[in-house]
């Protein structure tokens, strides 16, 4: 489940590299997060991919003529430019950022880059003879340093089978790119939060571990939240599949010791921790150097109580906000409330393991909240990012002195 862009007005300029049929991709993802999308093809673009791909994607007519034949378009390069919100060259030639930064404009893409007012990012893709290019490097960084964004080409496998700079970011990262651009607000910006997310994994043997099974999805769902309304975010994570934003300072733990120590380094430097990770509460006493044999016999583990982080954090705290989880499968609320007092955490965010659509696994949540006043609001079964919207909003009210019922 990806940030919703509803309504949001992209154009996807493609242009003429082997990458090309990677928009498509590209463009299903935006249309499926919700934004209104059009797709502009450079002549060259044309060769690799055809019109009729993003025309059947897109429900729309792909632009590929600043002039073309029979048909009245007036001044379409100047409404296009002003519709935008955003637009997107992915995958960028190295010759249309030498085009925009030198201002041609000689074709549909490059005029209506000259002529938009809207943020416009790069997602160059090019062999890597051309990626380390001094000319190339150096219109990358005349646009950059005219607030034009770049979304860097990574290393790795190339088209012409050599392996080095210059392959196309990934579609999440293109994806964050675009939805940090067109979301994002300055309502908790100067803030600094800090967030844990995901599992812990507790070492038995160098192949065996006790984990649990959070994905940490509402973890990165909180941090990307306030990440999008300017906060700066430093977001502690055990083993997780998932991308995030470029802009988040993402550090991987593996153990409960691990995420303790992380905690503690960060916690000074923030106004606000919440701690959506499912931190394991027990590891093992030892962690065997070798792998277990096999035996007839059954074998016995002892496990000993890990740090409680948060309720070391809170001690801390001072005037700063502390908001746990509290996952539960029986007598939540009781278990909630006790947990937020015995710790004396500002907010509890109370889930139900056994309810359909909430707890681990799943894209959406239904989460309670509970205020350290001990008001409770029950929140509806949503994503985990509008989940996560409305846990900020809470915190934003208490903050105020307010309590979680409290409308933003
Ligand atoms: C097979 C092939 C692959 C190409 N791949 C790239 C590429 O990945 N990146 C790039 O900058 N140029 C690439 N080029 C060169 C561009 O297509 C060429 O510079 C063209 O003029 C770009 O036009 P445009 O920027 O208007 O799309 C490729 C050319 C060919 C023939």
């Amino acid at each position: 489940m990806k940030w919703q862009l509803d309504k949001k007005a992209i154009i996807v300029g493609v242009t003429g590299s082997i990458a090309a049929y990677k928009a498509c991709a590209v463009v299903r993802d935006l249309i499926r997060a919700g934004a209104e999308v059009r797709v502009v093809m450079t002549k060259a673009a044309q060769k690799f991919v055809a019109p009729l791909t993003f025309e059947t994607l897109t429900g729309h007519e792909v632009v590929t003529e600043l002039f073309p034949a029979h048909k009245v378009v007036k001044t379409r390069h100047i409404h296009w430019a002003e519709w935008a919100d955003c637009i997107l060259v992915s995958p960028a030639t190295a010759n249309m950022v030498a085009k925009v930064a030198t201002g041609i404009a000689d074709d549909f893409l490059s005029t209506l880059i000259t002529a938009t007012r809207c943020p416009v990012l790069f997602a160059p893709a090019m062999d890597y003879q051309m990626a380390v290019n001094s000319i190339y490097l150096e219109n990358c960084e005349k646009l950059k340093n005219l607030g034009y964004g770049f979304i860097d080409p990574e290393e790795g496998e190339l088209a012409s089978g050599a392996i080095g700079p210059g392959r196309l970011a990934s579609n999440d990262r293109i994806f964050h790119a675009v939805a940090s651009q067109v979301l994002k607000s300055n309502q908790m910006q100067g803030k600094r939060v800090l967030v844990t997310a995901g599992p812990t994994q507790e070492p038995i043997d160098p192949v065996r571990y006790i984990s649990n099974a959070s994905s940490g999805k509402m973890g990165f769902a909180l941090a990307e939240a306030a990440f999008l309304r300017g906060a700066d975010v430093t977001l502690i994570h055990g083993p997780s599949d998932l991308n995030t934003f470029a802009g988040i300072q993402a550090t991987s733990i593996r153990t409960a010791e691990q995420m303790a120590q992380e905690v503690r380094k960060h916690w000074p430097d923030h106004d606000l921790l919440i701690m959506a990770a499912a931190v394991s509460d027990f590891t093992p006493v030892q962690s065997s150097k070798q792998k277990i044999k096999k035996s007839d016999a059954d074998i016995t583990l002892q496990l000993k109580r890990t740090e409680d982080i948060i309720q070391s954090a809170a001690t801390e705290k001072g005037n700063r906000v502390v908001v746990g989880f509290a996952l539960e499968t029986e007598d939540g609320e009781r278990h909630a409330r006790e947990k937020l007092q015995a710790k004396k955490l500002d907010l509890i965010c109370l889930n139900d393991a056994t309810e359909a659509g909430a707890g681990f696994y799943t894209d959406t949540n239904r989460v309670t909240l509970i205020d350290k006043a001990g008001n409770i609001k029950q929140l509806d079964l949503m994503s985990k990012q509008d989940t996560a919207s409305h846990i900020l909003d809470a915190i934003e009210n208490l903050k105020k002195g307010q309590s979680v019922h409290a409308e933003s």
